[in-house]
């Protein structure tokens, strides 16, 4: 077993382990730079299926391929030591059968994921189960999921009646009992996100849920002001480096247009022999 690489990222037990005692850092990424940076100061790296938007431009999460994932997750973990690489299944790539489920989770574990994650309630509690029996370790997503869109009829904050609420907190549960190892909960009541939280042994990841959450998760893009004017209400912006990019381009095609840029320092003499 000496060949096992050095490399030792944050494990699925001890992401398990920080629920009462610290809380989970994450943010999504899906490509080799921005993983590379963002690595040392988050617990996991999700490959989300929002790579389709900010990545790729498309109106919502839905026709990402397994193959498309699989590519960034890849890249994701070319560039990674340190944390957790977790990798959102696509739409379609689960929902029919468990052995379905299974096989697009072992591409993606076949590319260096750790976890895989997928969305869904009760009706995706077998597909857990068959999953974790067979190795491969699961975070669970409900509340507010993009990947129903079409049936929510937009991006909805869930749980906001008591019915609802307790609707979500039985989903939890049965995820929870299905052997996922952690709980995204995303666009929900805030109380709702307390609720579950107190309720769960696994630990819960908010994104619009709450601060009672035993961890975080924003898309990078978002954070950082790189997806334009609109964000969701949940997003934070830490920075503006769509300003920074914009007036560093600026800067460079002033420069170039004055042949102000390459400098000396920036041009290779000729060799004498
Ligand atoms: O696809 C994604 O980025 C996600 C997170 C926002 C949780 O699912």
């Amino acid at each position: 077993m000496s060949s096992h690489s050095e490399i030792k990222r944050v494990t699925v037990p001890q992401l398990v382990a920080c629920k009462g005692q610290r809380k989970i850092v994450a943010l999504t990424a899906h490509n080799y730079s921005t993983a590379r940076i963002i690595d040392e100061y988050v617990d996991f790296i999700l490959i989300g299926d929002s790579t389709a938007m900010v990545a790729y431009g498309l109106p919502d999460t839905l026709t990402i391929t397994i193959e498309q994932i699989g590519q960034h997750t890849a890249a994701v973990v070319r560039a990674t030591q340190h944390a957790c690489v977790v990798a959102d299944m696509p739409f379609g790539s689960y929902q029919e059968s468990a052995a379905q489920a299974f096989r697009n989770a072992a591409h993606l574990i076949g590319k260096g994921a750790t976890a895989v994650k997928l969305e869904g309630g009760v009706v995706m509690a077998e597909t857990v189960r068959y999953l974790v029996e067979r190795g491969i370790p699961v975070m669970a997503h409900v509340g507010l999921m993009p990947q129903y869109v079409n049936t929510m009829g937009g991006y909805l904050a869930q749980g906001r009646s008591p019915e609802a609420a307790a609707r979500i907190l039985a989903e939890a549960e049965a995820l929870e009992q299905a052997g996922a190892f952690a709980i995204v909960l995303e666009g929900v009541a805030e109380a709702l996100g307390e609720t579950i939280t107190a309720a769960l042994a696994i630990p819960t990841i908010g994104i619009g849920a709450s601060v009672k959450c035993d961890g975080q998760i924003l898309v990078t893009e978002d954070m950082l002001g790189l997806s334009g004017e609109r964000v969701p209400k949940f997003v934070k912006r830490y920075a503006n480096l769509e300003e920074m990019m914009r007036s560093s381009v600026q800067h460079y095609a002033e420069e170039v247009r004055a042949s102000q840029f390459p400098e000396p320092q920036h041009c290779f003499g000729i060799k004498r022999t």
